[in-house]
């Protein structure tokens, strides 16, 4: 079983990265094994894997320079693996469309199958290749959404994206839910958007609420995931509790 799953929205901020470290994390600490996959050329990712910018190969060493995909593999402190992100991401974009190499990621990812339970994507905050390249490779997504007035305005683009590629047969790629980060209940506006969102989605949100922490922004500086960082926090067991329904949605089906 390798479950591919991409973190996407095109917004920024939204807390993509959080989740994606956060859920690798968790996973891991079910024995699971878990690579993550930073996409994103700011390699937010990669830092809160523990990696050093720039002092690692990432996925455009295998397009450019024919590296194999093991040898762009790192340990992360977390217990997960990680193929970090960075700069050069922003050339394999455009060289991926310029040379028509569309589904590069899918194919590099074939060869890990038998490797991984879970493989996480992080995305960047655009709907560009690099986010399509995800959208094709993975066969789940999750959507974090903060709870705020126009949040879902940009989600239905992404929505349309994923059903236009499973229409085609180019995926098989299904949105399996939206995860509401940041949340603040006392906070009027979040708590209506978010009862909305039970309401109109109740089958694709989560009921898993991750809570604004402030230990979940710290953890990134010290190269870690907040559930490694500060295991006790209220942001950290949100992660956990967001591993166990999400194992439950895919693996008891
Ligand atoms: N639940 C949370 N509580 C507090 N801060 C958070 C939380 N989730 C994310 N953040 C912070 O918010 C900012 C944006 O989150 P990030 O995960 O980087 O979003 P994205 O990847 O969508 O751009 C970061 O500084 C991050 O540390
Ligand atoms: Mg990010």
């Amino acid at each position: 079983m390798n479950k591919i799953l991409a973190i996407a929205n095109q917004k920024g901020g939204v807390g993509k990265t959080t989740t994606a470290v956060n859920l690798a994390a968790s996973l891991a600490g079910t024995k699971r094994k878990v690579l993550l996959i930073d996409l994103d050329p700011q390699g937010n990712a990669s830092t809160a894997a523990g990696m050093n910018k720039g002092e690692t190969n990432t996925l455009a060493n295998i397009f450019f320079d024919q590296t194999p995909i093991n040898e762009c593999i790192y340990k992360s402190p977390d217990g997960y693996d990680v193929i970090p992100g960075g700069q050069d991401l922003i050339a394999l974009e455009v060289s991926i469309r310029s040379e028509g190499k569309q589904t590069f990621l899918t194919k590099e990812l074939k060869a890990l199958e038998g490797d991984y339970d879970y493989t996480i994507i992080d995305t960047p905050p655009t709907l560009n290749q690099l986010t399509i390249e995800a959208l094709f490779a993975a066969s789940g997504t999750l959507i974090p959404l903060q709870c705020e007035y126009y949040s879902l305005e940009g989600v239905t683009g992404l929505m349309d994206t994923i059903q236009t590629l499973s229409d085609k047969n180019l995926s098989s790629n299904r949105v399996l839910g939206i995860v509401r980060t940041m949340v603040d209940m006392r906070n009027n506006l979040a708590r209506e958007v978010s009862n909305e969102l039970e309401t109109h989605f109740s089958h694709l949100v989560f009921n898993t609420l991750i809570p604004r922490n402030i230990k979940l922004a710290e953890a990134p500086s010290h190269g870690v995931s907040g559930v490694k960082y500060m295991p006790n926090s209220y942001g950290a067991k949100a992660y956990l509790a967001l591993a166990g329904e999400l194992i439950r949605k895919v693996e008891y089906v």
